[in-house]
């Protein structure tokens, strides 16, 4: 029946069909609570919530620390919504001192409240300040240069929609827009300022908002970083990693 339809029709069917239906019970409360990696979130109507990328971005990371025998890491999550990305990074490899600390950031304030409530209600709050710290900071902007990470990643804000005046805004659809790709710009134009020697910036991009060509363009537009790209998933070709490094 799908193959009926044409691909345009069948693209939005697949892909925009299901995040709609998630927004829609986001709005009548549905979806605000849910577990991942033995961690119970809590989240605010207003705050991003579980987002599916932030799942695989979260699994892939953790793949590519695994294959790379990496340790005693401090990962920046950055963009981190409800914080499912470090939070999930940290439940898993805390053993063994894979993670020492993870810092969390985002410029919507019910993100960061959303995270508070699940560190409380996982008994994890008592960490924040040892191996959890908290930035409300748009990209980096408010993240002290004092701190360093040896990896920083993310499920970045990507898409925007021109059509405000249409279109109502819940807190997950408006908080995977950045208008102009400016979080990458202001990203990618001081990173190179927080990274440790070996630090690394992974961001899960997708190439229906960004070709690959164009986002290493974007980074590379930094004459102290120099970026790999990279296959991110076999079910969704779309999606690829952007693997940055100081030269
Ligand atoms: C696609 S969501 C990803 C959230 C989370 N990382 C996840 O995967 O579940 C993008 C996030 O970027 C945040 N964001 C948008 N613009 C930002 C900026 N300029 N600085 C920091 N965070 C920003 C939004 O608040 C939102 O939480």
């Amino acid at each position: 029946m799908l193959k009926l339809l044409s691909p345009i029709f069948r693209k939005i069917i697949i892909w925009k069909f299901p995040r709609l239906l998630r927004d829609c019970a986001r709005v009548f409360g549905y979806n605000n609570n849910f577990t991942i990696g033995g961690i119970t979130y809590k989240t605010d109507p207003c705050s991003v919530g579980r987002t599916p990328l932030g799942e695989l971005t979260a699994g892939g990371a953790i793949q590519m620390i695994k294959e790379r025998g990496l340790r005693n890491l401090r990962v920046l999550d950055i963009a981190c919504g409800v914080g499912t990305i470090g939070l999930t990074i940290y439940t898993k490899l805390k053993e063994d001192s894979v993670i020492k600390e993870v810092v969390f950031a985002d410029i919507n304030i019910f993100n960061l409240n959303s995270l508070r409530r699940t560190l409380a209600i996982n008994n994890l709050s008592d960490l924040e300040g040892k191996c959890f710290h908290i930035y409300l900071s748009d990209a980096l902007k408010h993240i002290p240069k004092t701190e360093k990470f040896d990896i920083v990643v993310s499920n970045p804000p990507n898409f925007f929609i021109q059509d405000f005046l249409n279109i109502e805004m819940s807190g997950s659809t408006l908080g995977r827009y950045s208008r102009d790709w400016s979080f990458h710009k202001s990203v990618y134009g001081e990173v190179h300022e927080y990274l440790t020697t070996q630090g690394e910036v992974w961001f899960l991009e997708n190439s229906e908002a960004i070709k690959e060509n164009e986002a290493k363009f974007l980074i590379e537009e930094n004459p102290n970083l120099t970026c790999e790209i990279k296959p991110a998933s076999r079910e969704r070709r779309s999606l690829y990693w952007t693997v940055t490094k100081k030269k």
